[in-house]
């Protein structure tokens, strides 16, 4: 075991884990933020999408001796403010994107990447920045259009 100190959703958190124990499970078993879901475990389904440094990076194939100085944000401080939906949330909520909502916490980290660099994007940068995120009920149709709708409201500067 070994102490490691990161910095989540702007708390510096310590826990004490082997050196190979992948960020998702730190973030789920030893910090109790479970937003972030376990789905593959083997980096093809996008679930345990997580930003370092604000870029979407998959949970379950991060070792936490990789983490290092980078900021982790998990969905649960991914709005700038607490009392505040973040665009997407908001989106997600007006527009029912989820189905089963497993996967969901992981289509939005990577969408809010996308926003983040791209306000506006048109149909094909979200199939091309959501194409590893995989969705069993097949929710892609209403992820598309909820980014749509979250950028419109993060244009009109609403929900942030
Ligand atoms: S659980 Fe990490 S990519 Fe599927
Ligand atoms: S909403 Fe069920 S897996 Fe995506």
């Amino acid at each position: 075991m070994s102490q490691y100190t990161l910095t989540v959703n702007g708390q510096s958190r310590s826990v004490d884990v082997a050196p190979e124990t992948p960020l998702l499970w730190v973030l789920r078993d030893s910090l109790d933020l479970v937003g972030t879901k376990f789905g593959c475990g083997i980096g093809q389904c996008g679930a345990c999408t997580v930003h370092l440094n604000g870029t979407p990076t998959r949970g379950c194939i991060t070792p936490i001796s990789a983490v290092g100085s980078q900021r982790v944000t998990t969905i649960e401080g991914l709005a700038a403010n607490p009392a505040q939906l973040h665009p997407l949330q908001q989106a997600w909520i007006e527009q029912d994107v989820p189905q089963c909502g497993y996967c969901q916490a992981g289509q939005i980290m990577t969408a809010a990447a996308l926003l983040r660099d791209k306000p506006q994007p048109t149909d094909a940068d979200i199939d091309s920045a959501m194409a590893g995120n995989l969705c069993r009920c097949a929710t892609y149709v209403r992820i598309r259009s909820g980014i749509h709708r979250a950028a419109e409201l993060a244009a009109q500067g609403g929900a942030r």
